[in-house]
């Protein structure tokens, strides 16, 4: 294989140089509890204090609500969980929607099993929740809104500031799983409204295990894991400290030249969606056009398993994703893909190539040329698409 291109960036990123250099001491001669008392203790209590503000920043928090967590999942559990669970004497309804990651909605199933009142809302055919639907949704019981910045597998980005109007006006706490808008999107608490954020390192070129909650200060909620006095008596166990260290440096970077990055990923998008709608026919884009995340391309190719299509790009050294990470390898054809209207048939066909700020435009070419002759390929072994081609 002459090259390897990584085009699957939502599910995760690799480590950037300069993060991992500013971890490995963390490993090794800085390697003290924070929670003790000696110095070599307090150089590792001070890191993860310069990470949680640096995390702080990058979200217009203030540091004391920043709560660091195992990741993206940890974080979507612990908000909603914790908040089911602290409220539960004021109301039980909780509104979410069809489109979240599974660490949201199985996390609501599971309350659901508890006696929680779960609205899932619909979305349009470009995957935008129905703001009049949240609005006549809301119930003297709703404790809780809970919609996703930006999807994982279409990249359709959320009306959030409306959807934060909305909350704060009926004093409804408002979470929002930010795992794949985080060190892509420009995102202020305040401004938005938000009282609650779940981020993922590696998802910003951090390292994996390690994520945050962002807790607006006044917002109570119950904790999940019980032990030492950690993150303020809130999330118990020895902090892990290289990777607090590393998700500080890795979205002070990722902010650090946002709109630069974004230019330069909004711009191999879009070449890389007209390119592929004018090379080959029968596909359908996924996710909305324009409001979607900078690096996330989501196409259905009719007559094709995606998993065919999956595989025959790994054998050219390409690397995308026929779903989300998570849900790949199930039968089942993505919820997404289902909420947003499409067929079984069509879902089924479905591939996520997610650009990240090393990928080139000469890639984007190696790309389109490979998908064509595997699409081809791949569709002369398909009796319906020659079915299809004898009636045009
Ligand atoms: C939208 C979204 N939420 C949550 C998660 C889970 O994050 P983590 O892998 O850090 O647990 C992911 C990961 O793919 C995601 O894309």
């Amino acid at each position: 294989m002459s090259r390897y291109i990584y085009m699957d960036n939502a599910a995760t990123t690799s480590v950037k140089e300069e993060v991992l250099k500013e971890m490995l001491p963390y490993f090794s001669e800085k390697y003290g509890n924070p929670s003790s008392v000696y110095s070599l203790a307090s150089t590792s209590k001070v890191a993860v204090e310069k990470a949680r503000e640096q995390v702080a920043n990058a979200i217009g928090a203030d540091k004391k609500e920043i709560y660091f967590t195992a990741g993206g999942s940890e974080s979507d559990n612990w908000a909603i969980k914790g908040c089911a669970y602290f409220n539960r004497k004021k109301g039980n309804h909780i509104i979410t929607t069809k489109i979240e990651h599974h660490a949201v909605l199985h996390t609501c199933e599971y309350l659901e099993k508890q006696g929680f009142e779960i609205t899932y809302l619909n979305v349009d055919k470009d995957g935008i929740v129905d703001l009049d639907e949240l609005k006549s949704s809301i119930k003297d019981e709703t404790i809780l809104i809970s919609i996703m910045f930006a999807n994982n597998e279409i990249g359709t980005i959320q009306p959030i500031k409306e959807v934060g109007k909305i909350a704060k006006e009926r004093g409804i706490l408002f979470h929002t799983d930010a795992v794949q808008a985080i060190g892509n999107i420009k995102i202020d608490v305040n401004e938005l409204n938000i009282d609650m954020l779940s981020m993922s390192a590696h998802k910003f070129h951090g390292p994996k295990g390690i994520g945050a909650l962002y807790i607006r200060q006044g917002v109570r909620i119950d904790s999940l894991i019980a032990g030492g006095g950690q993150e303020k008596g809130k999330r118990a166990g020895t902090e892990n400290v290289p990777g607090i260290v590393g998700m500080g440096k890795a979205i002070e970077l990722a902010y650090e030249n946002l709109e630069e990055h974004n230019e330069k990923l909004v711009k191999m998008r879009d070449s890389l969606i007209e390119k592929i709608e004018n090379n080959i026919d029968h596909v359908r884009l996924n996710g909305h056009r324009t409001q979607r995340l900078p690096g996330n391309v989501n196409f259905s190719f009719e007559f094709i398993e995606g998993e065919s299509l999956l595989l025959s790009l790994d054998m050219v050294g390409i690397a995308g994703s026929s779903g989300s990470a998570c849900t790949s390898g199930a039968l089942d054809p993505s919820h997404v893909l289902m909420a947003i209207g499409l067929s079984h048939e069509i879902a089924h066909g479905s591939l996520r190539l997610s650009l990240g700020e090393f990928n080139s435009e000469d890639e984007i070419d190696y790309v389109v040329e490979n998908l064509k002759v595997i699409v081809d390929r791949l569709r002369k072994m398909s009796p319906l698409y020659d079915r299809v081609k004898g009636e045009n």
